[in-house]
């Protein structure tokens, strides 16, 4: 062998194995130059945890009479909170308020207003004081097709679970804002996987709870600078008296559909959702499902994590299939079930 063929075979061997190698180097590259670029900003940001306080705070929850409200209404009572809960149902409200009592020995405070009657709203929230902690919980629930929804219906729902929640939220930031030394505040808001991923039988529910995605997202902007802190608590099917209601007339696509995403006793929803006001973060997702929901649906909402914000365009960066939607999480779920 001469010089010049083995130099040409030596050639040819690196040109081939370069050619292997390359793509696959590329590959590399590709999440290797944005996840270093996130480090960098992660240093410069340093983004410090935040903790939100319950004990000897006052903390406010609507729809705090039933269900998921009233779970963190005792989880709240129990941590040492200073305790108000509103509704409409009067002898509701006592027997929440007998039966908080007789958990933790805690009196709350109870306060009697339709969410949809604003003057109604602002009176009870300025006689209970300046709130520290505010869960804009209430909500009502019905599925049913849109062909079959009346119209008075489709508005009820928006009526309490949208339009009330800006009532609650109006009526309580005054006085939030103008707080003094404090501490660290929050404005939480209980929407449903439904405000994630419109849902069969959902549309008007559906709607009422992506509204307060809108709200939550926009009001964040307003409030950080009176380090206010939102956070937006996604919920699947839980145990509720609402729930148990809702279930007599659900249309049978809407159950399988639910039950994808698993179901959960209100106390768990609660301690997931206490612990998700407590850390300020923006969105909470309550079982494993439901974070899998998160990262397909948060959009360009706010991120505590750099590695979730990451993430979270990174998986619209897949090639769109033909049926590729945000139902595609669901479905898959429902396939492997
Ligand atoms: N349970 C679930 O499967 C589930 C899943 C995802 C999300 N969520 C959401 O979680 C929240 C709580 O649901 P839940 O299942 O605990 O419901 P629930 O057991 O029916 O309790 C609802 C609470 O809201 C109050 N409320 C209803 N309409 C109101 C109004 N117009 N003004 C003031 N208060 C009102 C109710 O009291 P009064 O009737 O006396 O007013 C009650 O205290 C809702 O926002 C719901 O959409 C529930
Ligand atoms: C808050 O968000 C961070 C970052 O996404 C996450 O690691 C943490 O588990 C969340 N905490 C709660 C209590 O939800």
């Amino acid at each position: 062998m001469n010089e010049l063929t083995e130099l040409h075979i030596a050639e040819s061997f690196v040109t081939r194995s370069m050619a292997a190698i390359s793509p696959l180097f590329l590959l590399f590259l590709i999440p290797i130059i944005p996840l270093s670029l996130l480090a960098i900003l992660a240093l410069i940001v340093r983004p410090r945890p935040i903790k939100i306080p319950i004990k000897s705070r006052h903390v406010f929850i609507t729809g705090g009479s039933s269900g998921i409200g009233l779970a963190l209404a005792h989880r709240a009572a129990s941590e040492g909170a200073r305790v108000s809960i509103l509704a409409r149902s009067g002898s509701k409200l006592e027997e929440a308020k007998k039966s908080i009592q007789l958990a933790t020995g805690v009196e709350v405070a109870t306060f009697s207003a339709d969410v949809r009657d604003y003057d109604a709203v602002s009176k009870a929230i300025d006689e209970s004081g300046p709130i520290d902690v505010l869960i804009v919980n209430q909500g009502v629930f019905t599925a049913k097709e849109l062909v079959k929804h009346s119209p008075e219906d489709v508005k009820f729902t928006i009526d309490v679970n949208l339009v009330g929640s800006f009532n609650v939220i109006k009526a309580a930031l005054p006085a939030m804002k103008a707080r003094k030394d404090r501490g660290p505040a929050s404005i939480s808001l209980v929407s449903s996987q439904a405000g994630q991923v419109g849902v069969y039988g959902y549309a008007a529910y559906s709607a009422s709870k992506f509204g307060l995605q809108g709200l939550a997202q926009a009001l964040q902007q307003e409030v950080i600078s009176d380090d206010i802190h939102v956070t937006l608590i996604f919920p699947p099917d839980t145990n509720t008296p609402g729930f148990e209601e809702e279930q007599k007339s659900r249309p049978e696509v809407t159950a399988i559909i639910a039950a994808s995403s698993g179901s959960m006793e209100t106390e768990e929803v609660a301690k997931k959702a206490m612990d998700g006001i407590k850390a300020g973060n923006f969105t909470v997702s309550c079982n494993f499902e439901g974070f899998l929901l998160s990262l397909a649906t948060t959009g360009m909402s706010p991120q505590r994590s750099f590695w979730l914000a990451f993430l979270e365009p990174l998986k619209n960066g897949a090639k769109p299939k033909p049926n590729d939607s945000p139902t595609m999480y669901l479905e898959v779920l429902l396939a492997e079930a």
